[in-house]
Order: structure tokens, then sequence, then C-alpha cells
């Protein structure tokens, strides 16, 4: 079956976007979805890449669509926690005799290719440190490791169960090994399923470098279910809905209202998935038009010029914030440049003002850092020549890439946030 039709399947039997060559599906029933997505690709063996908190509360919700037993430690047995820091050590488990009496191990030589039902496949677990500080050169030798070792040949198939870490990380190990296995991303964060797990970006941290060594390659699907949300603790919720704000900012009025009036304290989870369908869509849209960030993907960088120097200065300050707080108030900053500049409706402004402040609260800001802030920001690798880059909107949806301001308006920008 040629790709073409794979996705015409899955659009007629799943709730589908389909995007260029990167599937997304917003699942209402996992277990099938993904039973007809491991069909379709026909991989000879299976590998599911977890961090060790995914591991114990993202796996349970997995397992039925792979006939699996319930409890992760029956198919792998994480190691136990270590600081991130540390070497991190992958556990694994090698391709072993049926878990459950409904599974069949693959039995074939590394070449093989067993294009079979999920049922007859016994996936094999990989997991790695939670936290960003476990994307290393070390976890992903070891995924490397685990595949080999597990006897993973280019027919077989690494499904990415976690946060943005896992999907960046699994993303990359799979386009290399062995110059490229197919992947598929099942994200379990709000700031995965809006923005990681969907674009093609993968990679992993180097020198203390964010994403220095990567490349871009789609997964074959991407399954969104907002109820692994159920587990994800407030502030990695709010941190995606950030992002979900920014979407909303550069697509309709509509979408930013609706943004501003959901209750994402208290989510109602199937809401919130219809949210996710249409801010992910959001983001594909851009993506289908620039893969590789040449100029309309900036759009996806409001907010980030101002949030990477404040996430910057707070990691420097041993104060780290989460990415998307850092985007929250990077909004407020550069929606404050816009309405200067180009006349961004200032009601507009103020109610996105109010809904960062209820929610995220403020990044804590003295005069004394602005001129550190500056440098920061002069020395993103976004930007060229000291010159600071944004991108502005004239209005919701009206995106101005490639917008400069001077070490004034810069400044100005930090007082009004400092003050408001
Ligand atoms: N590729 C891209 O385009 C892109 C875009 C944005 C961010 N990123 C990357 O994404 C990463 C951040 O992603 P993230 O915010 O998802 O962080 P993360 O993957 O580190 O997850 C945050 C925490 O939540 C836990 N977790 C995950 N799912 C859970 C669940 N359902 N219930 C309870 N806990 C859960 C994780 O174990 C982790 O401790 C960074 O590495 C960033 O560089 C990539």
């Amino acid at each position: 079956m040629s790709f073409a039709h794979f996705v015409l399947y899955l659009q007629q039997n799943c709730n589908i976007h389909c995007m260029e060559k990167q599937p997304i599906i917003i699942t209402s029933d996992l277990a099938a979805d993904l039973s007809a997505a491991i069909r379709q690709l026909s991989p000879d063996r299976l590998f599911v890449l977890c961090d060790q908190t995914t591991a114990r509360l993202c796996w349970p919700l997995l397992s039925p669509a792979l006939h699996l037993p319930e409890a992760p430690s029956s198919v792998s047995q994480p190691p136990s926690p270590s600081p991130a820091s540390q070497s991190p050590s992958p556990s694994f488990a090698p391709q072993s005799p049926s878990p459950s009496p409904s599974m069949t191990p693959v039995d074939g030589g590394p070449s093989a290719v067993a294009p079979t039902s999920p049922a007859s496949l016994v996936p094999s677990l990989i997991t790695i440190p939670p936290t960003d500080e476990a994307k290393t050169l070390t976890s992903l030798a070891s995924v490397w490791e685990s595949l080999s070792q597990g006897g993973a040949t280019r027919h077989s198939l690494l499904i990415n169960l976690g946060g943005g870490m896992v999907t960046d990380l699994g993303g990359f190990a799979a386009s290399t090994f062995k110059r490229g296995i197919a992947f598929i991303n099942i994200p379990t964060t709000l700031l995965a399923m809006v923005d990681a797990s969907v674009g093609g970006k993968t990679g992993i941290n180097f020198c203390g470098l964010k994403n220095e060594i990567g490349v871009f390659r789609n997964a074959s699907a991407v399954l969104l279910d907002t109820h692994f949300l159920a587990t994800l603790d407030r502030e990695n919720l709010l941190s995606g809905y950030a992002e979900m704000l920014k979407h909303g900012l550069i697509s309709t009025p509509q979408e930013l209202h609706a943004l501003l009036r959901f209750d994402i304290e208290q989510p109602d989870l199937a809401e919130l998935q219809q949210m996710v369908a249409r801010s992910v869509a959001v983001k594909e849209n851009i993506v289908f038009q620039d893969p590789q960030e040449h100029g309309l993907r900036k759009a996806l960088n409001l907010g980030h010029t101002v949030g990477h120097a404040f996430e910057s200065l707070a990691m420097a300050n041993h104060r780290p914030v989460l990415h998307g707080y850092a985007v929250a108030w990077g909004l407020v900053c550069e929606l404050y440049l816009s309405v200067k500049r180009l006349d961004f409706p200032r009601e507009t402004f103020y109610q996105l003002l109010d809904f960062v402040r209820d929610h995220y609260g403020r990044f804590p800001l003295d005069c004394r850092e602005y001129d550190r802030i500056y440098e920061l920001m002069t020395h993103d690798k976004k930007n060229t020549a000291g010159i600071v880059n944004f991108t502005l909107l004239g209005t919701v949806g009206d995106i101005r890439i490639n917008q400069t301001a001077t070490k004034e308006e810069i400044f100005d920008m930090l007082d009004f946030y400092r003050e408001n």
C-alpha cells in the first residue's frame, strides 16, 4: 500500500487532519487508531520509548491498544530514579516470550518483515529519565543501543509516548538509527500535543545548548488524546496552554477569545481535545508552507524572542521557569511592542495581559537586568548581526515577521512589563 493510500485509509477510518506527510489523528479511540496505524506501517518489531513518569502514568492508557498487561513493570523495569544530570541508564526489555496469552512474539531474523496485526507484536519498552535534563547524547546513545540489542531493523517502528523531551529525542533516535526507521508520536503533555510532537523538529541538547543537534523529520503519525492530561500537573498544563494562546493570536479573534474564556485550571478534557485539534492545525498549516523556517514559520516565534531571554536569565539565576511560562510573559511584551509599533488593538492586548497575570503570575524583573536581557536577545540563535528580530502582530492573525526594535524601545517594553 502506498503512503497516499495509507493516509487515505486513515482519513476514512479515523478522525484525522492530514498535513503533508504527517497524519495527525485527533483520536476518540486510541486503541483502534493506534492499531490501524501500526497495521498500515507493518513493522517487524515494535519499540515504545517513555520517560520513567510516562511509563508509570501513561503506559496503562496505551497498553490495551497493544494488547499488553497494564503494569509497565511486566514489560520492563525502569531504572530507579536518579538525578537527571547523572548518566541516564535506560531500561530495556528484549523481546521475550509472550507476556500475555494473546501475543506471539515475532520470530524472524534481523531483516525479517512481518506485516502483522499489532496483537502479534510484542513491544519492547525503553525508558529514560524524565525532564529536559535527560535530553542528552547519553540518553540518545542508550536508546540506539536498546534498539540494536532488541533486533530493530529498518522495518521496525518506535512509538514515542511522552512529553516534548521524549518526542524530540525519540524522533531523533528513530531518524538516525539505520539511517531512519519509522516513528509514531503519542504526546502526553499539552505542550507536546500542540507544539513539540508536530512540525518535524527532532533533536537533543548538546554542550549546554538546547536543541543543538537534530534533524527535521516527520513522524509517520501523531496521535492526540487529551485523556493523558488527567495526570498532568497545573504548571505543565499552563505551559502548553501558552503555545495555544500564541496559536490563537496568529489565527483568528474567535479562536483567541475561546482560549481566553476557557477554564484551563479545571479543564473539560473533551472540549480541550477540540481546541487542541484547532490549535495544532494552526501550526501544521504554517509548517506545511515553510517546513524549514525560511520565512512564514517565524510566525511561530511570537512571544519567543523575549520568552527565550527570560528563560535564559531565569536559568542563569538558578530559578528556572517552564518554557510556556516564559512564552506567556514574552507574548505580553511582544504584544506591547505590537501596540506601539503596529497599532495592535489595545482592548485585545489588555485581555491577554489580564489572562497571563491571573494564570502565570509575573516574571520577576529588576531594571538592573535590562542590559543582560538585551544581550541575551541579541545572542539568540534566531537573530543575526546583533539585531533583535521579533515576530509582531498588526492585529490578531495579521503576522509581521522580521520586525526590529531599538534598544530604547526594548527597555520601554520592559519598563511597561515591570510596572503593569
Ligand atoms: N520539536 C519542537 O518543535 C519543540 C517545540 C517545543 C518544545 N520542544 C521541546 O519539548 C520539550 C519540553 O516538552 P514538555 O513541556 O512536554 O516537557 P517534558 O517532556 O520534559 O515533560 C514535562 C514533565 O511532565 C511529565 N509528564 C509527561 N506526560 C505526563 C502526563 N500525562 N502526566 C503526568 N506527567 C507527565 C514528564 O515526565 C516530565 O517530567 C523540550 O525539550 C523542548 O525543547 C520541542
